[in-house]
């Protein structure tokens, strides 16, 4: 039972129905219908040529007949744009299922394990056709074999009316030259590793080639003949490993060709002995010819095997697919309805134990992480590349639960809280912030999207977008993208103010905890100084989480950890980790002692020659050419410039 459900017409057949049922129910019924009427036809001139030997009226006969070659020659064309339409409704109704596998789990971590990868890559490809046809064409195909396939069989019948026997046997040889067949009909192992990972690298080529976002790069680096023969190389790959699964084995052809030979001489001389000794009519002889013509059809299966493969292969590969996404991007839940995070934290968040790994493994970003972050009030985190300071960010808002430990609000695990309603609360620029195509409202306040206008809302934005120094960036009806009619495209330190926009904006709308990854990292100096100051002004009271390589921006937080092998190391106001002259104080004296030797300001020539000579004097550095500190361009330029 369980076999015949996931076989590939079931598995298609409900595809289809479920992208879309009125068509999918036209199609399956013409194959049916087109696959008898061949074999009514033969039955059809049997009768004819009987109503003639016996002297009766051939008018019925004769009508049966016509009507039937009508029909035949009229439905196949249907039954093909039938076919074209059903097959796009399908991939439009798969699509739409994968971008609802990926995007509706509530974590992410099912959008970063390689082998989930390989996976999606794999359930895509029907969308960018690089293994086979799209749906649409190959559910055309489909159309053709079945019907002649079950053609075959419906022959097989009409020639059981003459003999049974002969039926079955014929029947059954061609039949099976399936099974003898099979190995060159599907792909077997397309499910295997090495498939799916040669159709992952076709497909990095691929978007390489044709995206926009690495076209600079692609061009600079020389590497667009090297993308082109990678994708040919790997599609190359792909097409061999096809060949080397399905082609046709030499032995079972023979064997195929034998079984088929000697059926068919018996039951031919059984035939031929029956019409001379007068056993068998003409309209017998009629009928049974042009059934074994027909019986023939049932051979064909393997030419078309490989279409109905393609179909629904990508069906299977989404189905699953979605299954695994669900399951790998599911948060643990233990949420408690008396829980509610509305209008917190009122005391504090608190890291207590936290130790984490990414699902995609990896060493331990933490594994004893213990910090509390007052509330309403701001505080940096400083620490090297890679330290996980993201990370940090990333568990508070739930994108992943910790490995142990738990993230706290006001005592209570963030685990109980639903975690729509806690991401409510929360308002994040990321590092690595998203950049809408969509209107400059849009990318302002994201939770407007789809919602219609609010005229509540415009004011919040054009308030935002003053406060960020990026008023008159663009109209707020404008599309962020040149991809777009009408759009535009803003340089990256204009998308950083949009970004920090996003957030006052949800500042205003009722965010209670602000989270600014590099929110700086981008904008020229003047722009800093200036957005910062009514940055904090704007999220005065709010809990504000800042991360920071610039110390400039550090140093105005209420309060400002170090992060150091997983662990706060240090804590503290400015003056108080300046007082401790720790590794807080390195890292600041760095920054300042390369902006006061300009190595960093954008005048420095001859910046190479000085770098380490200079700094080898500074003999408080110990080590800290490691520091990370070197992104900053200005450090303590309050305390030097
Ligand atoms: N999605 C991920 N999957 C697996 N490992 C990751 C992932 N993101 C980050 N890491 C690893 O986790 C560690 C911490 O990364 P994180 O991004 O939190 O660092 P960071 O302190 O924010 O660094 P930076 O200053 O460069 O922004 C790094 O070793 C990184 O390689
Ligand atoms: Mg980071």
């Amino acid at each position: 039972m369980g076999k015949v459900r996931d076989s590939a017409p079931a598995v298609l057949a409900r595809a289809n129905l479920r992208a879309s049922p009125g068509l999918a129910v036209a199609y399956w019924a013409l194959v049916v219908v087109r696959a008898v009427l061949p074999a009514v036809l033969t039955l059809g001139l049997g009768a004819l040529v009987r109503a003639v030997q016996e002297g009766r009226s051939v008018t019925g006969a004769l009508v049966a007949v016509g009507a039937t070659f009508a029909l035949v020659s009229v439905l196949g064309p249907i039954h093909t744009q039938v076919a074209a339409l059903v097959g796009d409704r399908t991939s439009g109704h798969l699509q739409a299922e994968l971008t609802r596998a990926c995007s509706s789990p509530k974590g992410i971590a099912h959008l970063e394990r390689p082998g989930l990868a390989d996976e999606l890559v794999a359930a895509r490809d029907f969308d960018l056709g690089i293994l086979g046809p799209p749906i649409s064409v190959s559910m055309g195909f489909v159309a053709a074999g079945l019907v002649e396939l079950l053609g075959g069989a419906a022959q097989a019948v009409a020639l059981a009316t003459v003999t049974w026997w002969g039926a079955i046997l014929i029947g059954g040889a061609w039949a099976s030259t399936h099974w003898l067949l099979r190995s060159s009909s599907f792909w077997i192992n397309r499910d295997e590793t090495n498939v799916k990972a040669e159709q992952r690298h076709a497909d990095y080529a691929y978007r390489l080639a044709v995206e926009a976002a690495p076209a600079k790069e692609v061009r600079l680096f020389g590497i667009g003949g090297w993308v082109v023969d990678r994708f040919a190389a790997r599609r190359r790959r792909l097409l061999d490993l096809q060949w080397e699964s399905m082609r046709l084995k030499q032995r079972s052809l023979l064997t195929v060709f034998a079984v088929l030979a000697v059926v068919h001489v018996v039951v031919l001389v059984w035939l031929v002995r029956g019409a001379l000794h007068g056993d068998r009519t003409l309209a017998e002889l009629v009928v049974a010819a042009q059934a074994l013509v027909g019986v023939t059809a049932l051979g064909v299966g393997a030419s078309f095997s490989w279409a109905l493969d393609s179909a629904a292969a990508p069906v299977k590969a989404v189905w699953k697919l979605a299954a695994r996404m669900a399951d790998e991007g599911a948060l643990a839940a233990s949420p408690d309805p008396a829980a509610d995070p509305a209008g917190l934290p009122e005391r504090e968040i608190r890291f207590r134990d936290v130790a984490f790994t990414y699902p995609s493994g990896g060493e331990p970003v933490y594994e004893r992480l213990n910090l509390t972050i007052p509330a309403g009030r701001s505080l940096a985190i400083v620490g090297r590349n890679g330290v996980g300071k993201t990370t940090l960010v990333k568990l508070l808002c739930r994108l992943y639960d910790p490995t142990s430990g738990a993230v706290e609000v006001d005592g209570a695990d963030i685990r109980r809280f639903d975690v729509d309603q806690w991401r409510e609360r929360v308002a994040v620029v990321f590092q690595d912030f998203v950049r809408l195509e969509l209107s400059m409202r849009d990318n302002v306040v994201p939770a407007s999207i789809g919602a219609g206008t609010d005229p509540a809302v415009d004011p919040v934005v054009q308030r935002a977008l003053v406060v960020a120094g990026a008023e008159g960036l663009a109209e707020l009806d404008r599309t962020l993208s040149k991809a777009y009619e009408g759009g535009t495209d803003l340089s990256g330190g204009q998308w950083q103010r949009v970004a920090l926009a996003r957030a006052l904006a949800a500042v205003e709308l009722g965010a209670g905890v602000i989270v600014l990854d590099e929110p700086t990292a981008q904008l020229d100096v003047r722009g800093e100084a200036e957005i910062f100051e009514r940055l904090l002004d704007a999220t005065r009271g709010r809990t504000t989480i800042l991360i920071s390589h610039r110390f400039s921006t550090v140093r105005h937080a209420d309060c400002i950890v170090v992060i150091e092998h997983g662990e706060v190391v240090e804590q503290g106001t400015h003056e108080e980790l300046m007082a401790l002259d720790g590794r807080y104080r390195t890292m600041f004296d760095l920054q300042a002692a390369r902006f006061a030797l300009g190595l960093d300001a954008e005048e420095s020539e001859d910046g190479e020659d000085v770098d380490m000579d200079h700094l080898d004097h500074l003999d408080h550095l110990d080590g800290a050419g490691q520091l990370d500190g070197a992104d900053g361009i200005h450090g303590g330029e309050v305390d030097h410039g």
